[in-house]
């Protein structure tokens, strides 16, 4: 079935449906998008739509490289590196394996870059197989890692410039 991708800010009138799905879908990512934390920096989402509902969504917030991790920000020539994370992601359990999810990824690559930024970042624990599926397969950088007492994840990079070897 068809579907179409727009970008959506807490403006648009049909931002209550973005809501809906993201607590009918993923309540679990809700923190990370309705937070205050998380309003520290401009977020985007874009939203999938089929037969005009809203199917999927990603949302991403353009932070410096570097303070997440309580690390001074990276600059490159006297210009601060900014990076695009993800803070929530997820497609309507009805609407998944149709590669709504992975062009939500491919948009936000080429939306990314657009906004100057220099890589995308995401974290995703282990057992989000179809993420870490998709990640890989956009040719993400993947660096395994432990939180906290025992919590396995996966930390992705999308590098936004050409490699320069
Ligand atoms: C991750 C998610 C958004 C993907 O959405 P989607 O629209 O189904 O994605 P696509 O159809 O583009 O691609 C899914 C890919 O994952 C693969 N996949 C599905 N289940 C898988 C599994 N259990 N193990 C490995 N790969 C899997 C599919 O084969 C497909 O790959 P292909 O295109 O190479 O065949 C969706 O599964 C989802 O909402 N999951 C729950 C929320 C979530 O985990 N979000 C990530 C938060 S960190």
């Amino acid at each position: 079935m068809r579907y179409s991708i727009e970008e959506w800010d807490e403006t648009h009138p049909r931002w209550p449906e973005f809501v809906a799905c993201l607590e009918g879908v993923a309540p679990e990512q809700s923190p990370f998008v309705l937070g205050e934390r998380y309003r520290a920096h401009q977020s985007y989402l874009l939203v999938a739509l089929q037969s005009d509902q809203v199917v999927g969504f990603i949302r991403f917030a353009v932070q410096p490289i570097g303070p997440e991790a309580k690390c001074p920000p990276l600059s490159l020539n006297g210009v601060q590196l900014t990076e695009a994370k993800i803070h929530a992601f997820a497609v309507r359990e009805e609407a998944r394996g149709q590669g709504i999810g992975t062009e939500l990824q491919r948009r936000t690559i080429r939306r990314a870059a657009g906004l100057g930024c220099y890589q995308v970042a995401s974290y995703s624990s282990y057992g989000r197989d179809a993420n870490h599926h998709i990640k890989l397969s956009l040719g993400f950088a993947a660096q395994p890692e432990v939180h906290g007492d025992n919590h396995q994840g996966v930390y992705f990079l999308m590098p936004l410039r050409n490699a320069r070897a």
